[in-house]
């Protein structure tokens, strides 16, 4: 079902627009969206997505989940494991960091942007946009040190993006149809097994606050559950987490 019918275009702005206009109009849900180039990728928080042409991979996929709005957070966990195990295919250790990038040896390799649409609590569509790191070699100065692609971990072997995507497409299929039969439990407990977050001492930014404290893990919602100090549970629904020094 992912990845049928799929457009491939050379060059968008974002693949997450064309993809939503694609559902206004009545995309099937599975339909993809693939560009060998974006000229506005973007990520969470606004930020630019670095999409340079045919070195890596940037996709958008169309998903008419029959969910509240409320129970949508989840699917990017979803996506994060189906990435993860397509990654351990090409034999790359890499981790799920919360709540929607995959690193390898410490650096972003990939990230999940899922964009939502709907009315009073119904959703119309969720466009999840994939960008993964594939074949750059050099990434401009500001992301040197914060990203890294499979090519890189591979020592330097190319990554072919058909086949990258259609393992991924399989992995989707599959933890789609698991969310959709048995809603968040299966995929937290598999989210888990590729993250290394629990017990971990965080920091937590969201514009300008901060909280610090120790993981606790998820929630069945997809949650960060953060225990301060002075011993109070909090629910982190957003934010940068980074590791507390
Ligand atoms: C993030 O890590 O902040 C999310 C990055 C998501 C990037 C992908 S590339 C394909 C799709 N189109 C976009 O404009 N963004 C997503």
């Amino acid at each position: 079902m992912i990845g049928r019918p799929r457009r491939s275009l050379a060059s968008c702005a974002s693949t997450n627009d064309e993809a939503a206009s694609w559902a206004r109009e009545g995309a099937p849900e599975g339909a993809m969206v693939v560009a060998d180039a974006q000229t506005k990728g973007r990520g969470r928080l606004g930020r630019v997505w670095h999409s340079p042409p045919r070195e890596n991979l940037y996709l958008s996929i169309v998903l008419r989940p029959a969910v509240d709005t409320a129970k949508v957070p989840p699917l990017t966990l979803a996506v994060g494991v189906a990435l993860a195990e397509t990654v351990a295919s090409l034999g790359v250790d890499c981790e799920l960091k919360w709540p929607n990038d995959v690193l390898v040896d410490g650096k972003k390799v990939a990230g999940i942007l899922c964009e939502m649409s709907g009315a009073s609590g119904k959703i119309s569509h969720v466009i999840v946009g994939i960008g993964v790191n594939l074949n750059t070699e050099q990434f401009p100065e500001a992301l040197t040190l914060i990203a890294t692609s499979l090519r890189r971990a591979k020592h330097g072997e190319l990554v072919d993006r058909d086949a990258f995507v259609d393992t991924l497409s399989l992995r989707l299929d599959e933890w789609y149809a698991r969310f959709i039969a048995k809603g968040p439990t299966p995929i937290v407990d598999a989210w888990l097994t590729h993250a290394n977050l629990t017990g971990r001492d965080l920091v937590i930014r969201n514009g300008t606050e901060e909280l610090r404290g120790r993981a606790e893990g998820l929630d069945q919602d997809g949650t960060l559950l953060l225990r301060t100090r002075d011993g109070t549970l909090h629910r982190v629904v957003a934010g940068e987490i980074a590791n507390a020094t």
